[in-house]
C-alpha cells in the first residue's frame, strides 16, 4: 500500500516508480535474454544501463532507477547541440564496446523478435526519449525490451536514425530543431565519432537490416496494443520510408 501511494505513472501507464526502481507492466513478455544480457553488460563495465530486480509474471518486470530526465518530443533546442551529440555518441559506444561477445555467452536466447547478425548485445532503439539525461549530459540508457544481438554496424545505424535523425524529419522529435542539412552533418560526425570505422555502403545496408528488424518488433507491439508502436509502424510498413531514410544516409556520406 505504502509503496503505491509513492509510485507515480511515467508514461501512458507501463511504467511505474516503485520504492526501488520502476515497474514496467506490458501485454507481451519480457524477454529473459534481456535480463542476462543487462547483468553482463554490467559486469563489462557498462554503468548506464538499468538491472532487472524481480521479475513478477511474464510482462512485468522491476529495474533499476536511472537518475535524470529523458528527452521530450519535441526535443528542447539545446539538445541539437553538436556538444550534446558527441556525449550521446560516447554513451552508445561504450554500451556496444561492453556488449561485444555478449551474445555467444548467453544460456538464453529468448528475444521479443528474432535478433540481427552479429554477437553484440545492443540496445536497438536509442531515441531521444531513451536516453537518460544529468546535467544536459547523457548519462544513461533506458527501455531494453527490444534490445538484442547485431553488430558494432547495425548498433552505429541505430544511432545514426535515432539522433541524426535518419528518417524524414517531420516524423520526429527533431522537428523544428533539425534542417535537413544538419541532419546530413550530424550523420557525418556519428559516423566519424564512431570508434569503428564504417564504409558508406556496409553502413546503408547495416540501416536497411536495422529498419527491417524494427518493424518487426514494431509489428509485435502494435498487435500486443502499445498505441506508440502502431503509430510508427504506419511509417515502418512503407517501402518509400525505408527507402527515404537509407537515402538520407546514402546521400549524407556521399557529401562528406
Ligand atoms: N530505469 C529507468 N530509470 C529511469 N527512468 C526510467 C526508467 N525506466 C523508465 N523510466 C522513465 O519512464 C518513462 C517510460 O519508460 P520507457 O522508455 O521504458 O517506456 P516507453 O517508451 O514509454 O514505453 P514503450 O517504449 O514500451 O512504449 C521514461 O521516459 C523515463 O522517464
Ligand atoms: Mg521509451
Amino acid at each position: 500500500m505504502a509503496e503505491q501511494r509513492r509510485s507515480a505513472y511515467l508514461n501512458g501507464g507501463r511504467v511505474e516508480r516503485t520504492t526501488r526502481g520502476v515497474r514496467r507492466s506490458q501485454q507481451h513478455r519480457w524477454p529473459a535474454a534481456v535480463t542476462e544480457a543487462l547483468l553482463m553488460l554490467r559486469q563489462a563495465g557498462f554503468a548506464g544501463a538499468p538491472l532487472v530486480l524481480e521479475q513478477a509474471a511474464a510482462g512485468t518486470v522491476e529495474l533499476t532507477w536511472i537518475p535524470g530526465r529523458v528527452l521530450p518530443d519535441p526535443v528542447p533546442r539545446w539538445a541539437a547541440r553538436r556538444s550534446v551529440l558527441r556525449s550521446v555518441i560516447d554513451l552508445v559506444a561504450a554500451a556496444t564496446r561492453s556488449g561485444t561477445g555478449v551474445g555467444s555467452r548467453l544460456v538464453s536466447h529468448d528475444w521479443l523478435v528474432p535478433p540481427m547478425a552479429g554477437d553484440c548485445f545492443i540496445h536497438g532503439d536509442p531515441h531521444p526519449g531513451n536516453v537518460v539525461f544529468e546535467r544536459r549530459q547523457p548519462v544513461g540508457l533506458i527501455d531494453f525490451e527490444v534490445a538484442t544481438v547485431g553488430s558494432d554496424i547495425t548498433a552505429l545505424a541505430s544511432l545514426i536514425f535515432g539522433w541524426a535523425p535518419a528518417e524524414p524529419l517531420p516524423i520526429t522529435p527533431w522537428r523544428g530543431r533539425v534542417s535537413d542539412a544538419d541532419a546530413a552533418a550530424r550523420v557525418r560526425e556519428i559516423a566519424r565519432r564512431w570508434p569503428t570505422a564504417h564504409g558508406p555502403e556496409p553502413l546503408v545496408g547495416a540501416m536497411g537490416e536495422f529498419l527491417d528488424w524494427r518493424a518487426g518488433w514494431l509489428r509485435l507491439l502494435s498487435n500486443a496494443g502499445n498505441q506508440n508502436a502502431r503509430a510508427a509502424l504506419l511509417h515502418a510498413n512503407d517501402p518509400d520510408y525505408r527507402r527515404a531514410s537509407c537515402a538520407r544516409v546514402a546521400d549524407a556520406l556521399q557529401e562528406g
